[in-house]
This record gives C-alpha cells, sequence and structure tokens, in this order.
C-alpha cells in the first residue's frame, strides 16, 4: 500500500529473526501452560520488514492468525525451544524481535502419561523458571545487531507504565524496548494497539492504531538506529 511504498525497501538485505506467540510448556501429552498472546504483534513485524526488503525469519510459538508468505517459519512449543531456535538465528541476524510471550515458568515435571484424578483431591504444581531468551540474546549479541524486546505492563498510571518500561529497558540491556499497556486484558489478540518506543534515553515515539501500521513504525525506530550507528 501506499506506506509501504513510502518506505520503499529500506531493509534490504536485512537479515531479521522475530519471535511471535505464546509458547506452551507441557504438563502431560495433552496439558500446558500457556498464555494470551496471539502473535499477531509478532507476525505484522514479520510481514512489514518482508515487504520493506528483509529477509525474514519468524519463530512461531502459538499463533492464531497465518504466517504471511515470503517468510521463513520455524515452529516451536516450549520457552526451552525457543530460546535454541533463536540461538541458533541469531549469529546470521542483523535485527531480532522478541515479540513472542514466552512463559516464565514451566512444571518442574512433566508426565509421560496423561495425568489421573486422585480421588476428590486437589493438584499440586511445582514450577521452575524458564531461560529469559531476551536476555541471553543481549548477552550474545554480536557488535552492529539490533535486538527489540516488548514490555506488557500494567500500572495505575501512564507514569508508572512508562517507569516500568525504562526499567525493563535497562534491566533487559536491549536496543529498543516496545512499551504495551495490558490494564484490562486489551492487546492481546486485538489486531489495534498503541504503544510507546523507547530507547536507553527515554521515549523515541508512540503508536497507536492497527498492528500492522505499528510495526512499520518499530521498524522506522529500527531503521534510524542502524543508520546512526553505522
Ligand atoms: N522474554 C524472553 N524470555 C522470557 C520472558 C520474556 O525473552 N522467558 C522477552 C519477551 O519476548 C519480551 C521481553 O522479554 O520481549 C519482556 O517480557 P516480559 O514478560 O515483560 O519480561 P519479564 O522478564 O518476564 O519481566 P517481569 O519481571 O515483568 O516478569
Amino acid at each position: 500500500g501506499v506506506v509501504e511504498a513510502a518506505r520503499g525497501r529500506d531493509l534490504a538485505g536485512v537479515r531479521l529473526a522475530v519471535s511471535a506467540g505464546g509458547t506452551r510448556e507441557a504438563l502431560d501429552p495433552v496439558r500446558y501452560l500457556t498464555n494470551a498472546s496471539s502473535g499477531r504483534m509478532g507476525l505484522a513485524v514479520a510481514r512489514a520488514a518482508s515487504l520493506r526488503g528483509a529477509e525474514v525469519t519468524v519463530v512461531a510459538a502459538a499463533i492464531c492468525a497465518p504466517v504471511p508468505s515470503g517468510v521463513d517459519v520455524v515452529q516451536v512449543e516450549s520457552t526451552s525451544d525457543l530460546a535454541a531456535a533463536m540461538a541458533s538465528l541469531a549469529p546470521t541476524s542483523d535485527v531480532i524481535v522478541m515479540a513472542a510471550a514466552p512463559a516464565d515458568y514451566t512444571p518442574a515435571q512433566r508426565s509421560e502419561l496423561k495425568l489421573k484424578k486422585n480421588g476428590d483431591a486437589g493438584l499440586m504444581v511445582e514450577f521452575n523458571q524458564t531461560t529469559d531468551v531476551l536476555a541471553a540474546l543481549v548477552r550474545a549479541r554480536p557488535a552492529g545487531q539490533v535486538i527489540v524486546g516488548f514490555a506488557a505492563e500494567t500500572a495505575a498510571n501512564p507514569d508508572e507504565l512508562l517507569a516500568l518500561g525504562r526499567a525493563k529497558l535497562a534491566r533487559k540491556g536491549c536496543d529498543l524496548l516496545v512499551l504495551n499497556d495490558a490494564s484490562g486484558g486489551a492487546v492481546f489478540g486485538s489486531a489495534d494497539n498503541a504503544v510507546t518506543i523507547l530507547d536507553p534515553s527515554g521515549v523515541l515515539a508512540q503508536a497507536s492504531g492497527a498492528k500492522n501500521l505499528i510495526a512499520h513504525r518499530i521498524l522506522d525506530a529500527v531503521v534510524h538506529l542502524k543508520g546512526s550507528t553505522r
């Protein structure tokens, strides 16, 4: 469309890996822990980057929308699978976008057989924390690679939301952080979104509307950053 034509192919030759969707952590062969991520934001980034000329690989956890044509796909299930897929793509990626919602906890034990009810007793499940994929990517980052993280936060007001975003950007060490207000369950599954794009010096941009348009705003920030560090 018009938006694409205006930007041209400013990501030509750029290899971009984007994760999308919620991971699934298995409890037994038929049950798992997951979250409300639809994968739409990551898929929108994949589509927008591909239209701008990037070579795109989507690392797809559970997603509720189709993968755009013309991009490579690696299917993953758990946060551990996602970590492995991203680690293998990272050395050859110029840009990494962590739009997935990896589960932070995984059952300490996975039953090979379907769990059976035990009379009318409840169920206690122990969870272990998963690896922080984004933090690991940042630690292994080659020179010049741009890493984009996401944060869906709930806060009492916009100032607190921004403070949480800035703290997360600093903690994770990524180049850009796309901050969502997740209060009231907004964001997940919707075609629309409202985000604040942060870099270490503060608010870089704000965008609201269709996730496809927000994806272009995020990529504008990436292009800007690549241009300024080259
Ligand atoms: N992320 C990740 N690995 C995880 C959890 C999150 O790579 N195990 C990434 C997400 O893809 C996102 C960013 O980290 O880009 C922020 O996710 P979020 O869940 O907000 O971060 P947490 O580290 O889980 O922060 P919190 O302390 O708020 O739980």
